[in-house]
């Protein structure tokens, strides 16, 4: 990892949890963490002002989902506005799941980057590949394009950091080699060498994600082009802290 990219560690709670764990997952995170490591847990919505106002305030807090406007009659949405107002400073956009489950197109995701960057968000965009996408060698393919969509609603790289989530790899127990996430990692920065500029590509983290664990956490962080993890189950447990670590 370059000098210039501070290592990034995200938890995706995803729709688990309740006061109590949460409670226990504050508790853990009062551990021995890693200055050098910037930390940012993604909770379920109706959790953000309570754990904005419990978790250390070194550690981030995101949501997980936002729209694309700022208010209005969408009923069953949060404005990254709201997620502001509740204390929070980042949003996990275009999750697999997001795409996958609720079929959220490329075009929604890019215009809820846009207008989540305007709002004054942090925005982790997340692109991955699935498993019939890879095993058709279609990966480079796949992730470009869902790049390519980001692109125009991409006003602020600072404030941008790329999760790739291989689908295959997510909640599976079955992660992708520390050689196959550094072959895309690579790949993605080149991409935006090409399609952004050199500036961009150096300083943008691209954090892996996909059944990251204490146990695989060491290999996957020594690769040049994995600044950091998006961890899901892992997040949930007190191992989360060794992924945090990882790079000590
Ligand atoms: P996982 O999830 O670590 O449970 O595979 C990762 C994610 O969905 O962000």
């Amino acid at each position: 990892m370059s000098s210039q990219r501070k290592f990034f560690v995200g938890g995706n709670w995803k729709m688990n949890g309740d006061k109590a764990t949460i409670n226990e997952i504050i508790e853990f995170m009062k551990g021995p963490i890693n200055t050098n490591t910037e930390v940012v847990v993604g909770c379920p919505q109706c959790y953000l002002m309570y754990t904005r106002q419990h978790m250390p305030a070194s550690i981030g807090v995101a949501a997980q989902n936002c729209y694309k406007v700022a208010k209005g009659a969408f009923t069953g949405e949060i404005s990254p506005a709201m997620v502001k107002d509740c204390g929070c400073e980042w949003v996990i956009l275009g999750h697999s799941e997001r795409r996958n489950v609720f079929n959220e197109p490329d075009k929604l995701i890019s215009d809820k980057v846009g207008h989540a960057l305007e709002a004054g968000l942090k925005v982790i965009p997340c692109i991955g590949e699935k498993l019939e996408e890879r095993e058709g060698n279609r990966t480079e393919e796949v992730v470009f394009a869902q790049m390519k969509a980001l692109l125009p609603n991409i006003s602020d790289w600072s404030r941008v950091v790329i999760a790739y989530e291989p689908v295959w790899a997510i909640g599976t127990g079955k992660t992708a080699t520390p050689e196959q996430a550094q072959d895309v990692h690579a790949k993605l920065r080149q991409w935006l060498r090409e399609n952004v500029n050199a500036q961009v590509a150096e300083s943008t983290r691209i954090i892996y994600g996909g059944s990251v664990t204490s146990g695989n956490c060491q290999e996957l962080a020594k690769k040049t082009d994995i600044d950091g993890f998006l961890v899901g189950g892992a997040s949930l447990k007190p191992d989360f802290v060794h992924i945090i670590n990882a790079r000590t």
